[in-house]
């Protein structure tokens, strides 16, 4: 068994200029082939809302719906730290209530960090919970909770005030006390000005290459998600047309009688069926 990686592993790996690997999910076996595969973090993210749930944003999604799932991934998650993400409205009310959902998400969830939207105004929030014991990844750039108010999911940091809000930002982050950040959906030379700007390793989703670490959302680059593929995604599977094909040919095998064979069948003694066939 792999040693499980650390909030200070994972500041190590900036400094040592490695990159970071993290990808999602939302249950116990991708939870476990992420382990297999070795990456360093899993984020059990609200996008479990559309590329599990079918729903068409990631606002609807619960407290139990991520605390339900988180559980799952963190059976299958023996080596990556885990981020369980905090869904909309569960931290947006008050500080009282941010702490209270981020302690539900680990103590009912079972993740070792928490995962929240927001820059500068969020800070003070951010401050509370890591004062209560919780380490917190940000999340800035496109932030999909709030993606409706950003004029939809569209790139961010678009002229120099954007760009520089989104630097300040990433400061106000780190001050505050994040060990990371993700960074979505922003030019790439942008992504590398934020990298630059904080100590804390930056973790980019579309926002090129000069980051310290990259995310994925699993069933994107699976092929597993049916509605629309982000241009930052790379598809390394078309895992879909696979499922779909085994799905067809079971049902080809029922219909036709071909499945079960004898190999999928359980036996039974020839005298125990005579017996049986007289007693009945
Ligand atoms: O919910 C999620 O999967 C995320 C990623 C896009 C980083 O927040």
């Amino acid at each position: 068994m792999s040693s499980k990686v650390t909030i200070m592993d994972v500041q190590k790996a900036k400094d040592e200029g490695r990159k970071l690997v993290m990808v999602t999910a939302y249950d116990y076996p991708f939870g476990l082939l992420a382990d297999q595969a070795g990456v360093d973090i899993v984020l059990v993210g609200d996008s479990l809302g559309m590329v599990v749930m079918g729903l068409d944003g990631t606002v609807e999604v619960t407290m139990e719906n991520m605390i339900h799932h988180t559980r799952a991934v963190v059976r299958g998650c023996k080596g990556p730290l885990v981020v369980g993400d905090m869904p909309f409205m569960s931290y947006n009310t008050s500080i009282r209530d941010a702490i209270v959902n981020a302690g539900r998400l680990m103590k009912e969830g079972g993740c070792d960090v928490i995962k929240l939207e927001g820059g500068v105004d969020f800070a003070p929030t951010i401050g509370a919970i890591v004062k209560a014991g919780i380490p917190v990844m940000g999340h800035i750039g496109l932030t999909p909770q709030t993606a409706s108010a950003l004029g939809g999911f569209k790139m961010q940091g678009r002229d120099t005030a954007a760009a520089k809000q989104i630097i300040e930002d990433a400061r106000a982050l780190q001050s505050a006390g994040v060990f990371s950040i993700i960074l979505e959906a922003v030019p790439a030379p942008l992504g590398k000005l934020v990298a630059e700007a904080v100590k804390v390793p930056v973790i980019g989703i579309g926002a090129g290459v000069d980051v310290d670490g990259q995310v994925l959302v699993t069933h994107d680059m699976l092929g597993l998600f049916d509605k629309f593929v982000p241009k930052f995604v790379k598809q390394y599977s078309q895992i879909r047309t696979t499922i779909k094909e085994a799905i067809t040919a079971y049902k080809q095998d029922v219909l036709d009688g071909s499945f079960p064979g004898p190999e999928h069948s359980f036996k039974m003694p020839e005298e125990t069926l005579e017996q049986l066939k007289k007693e009945l």
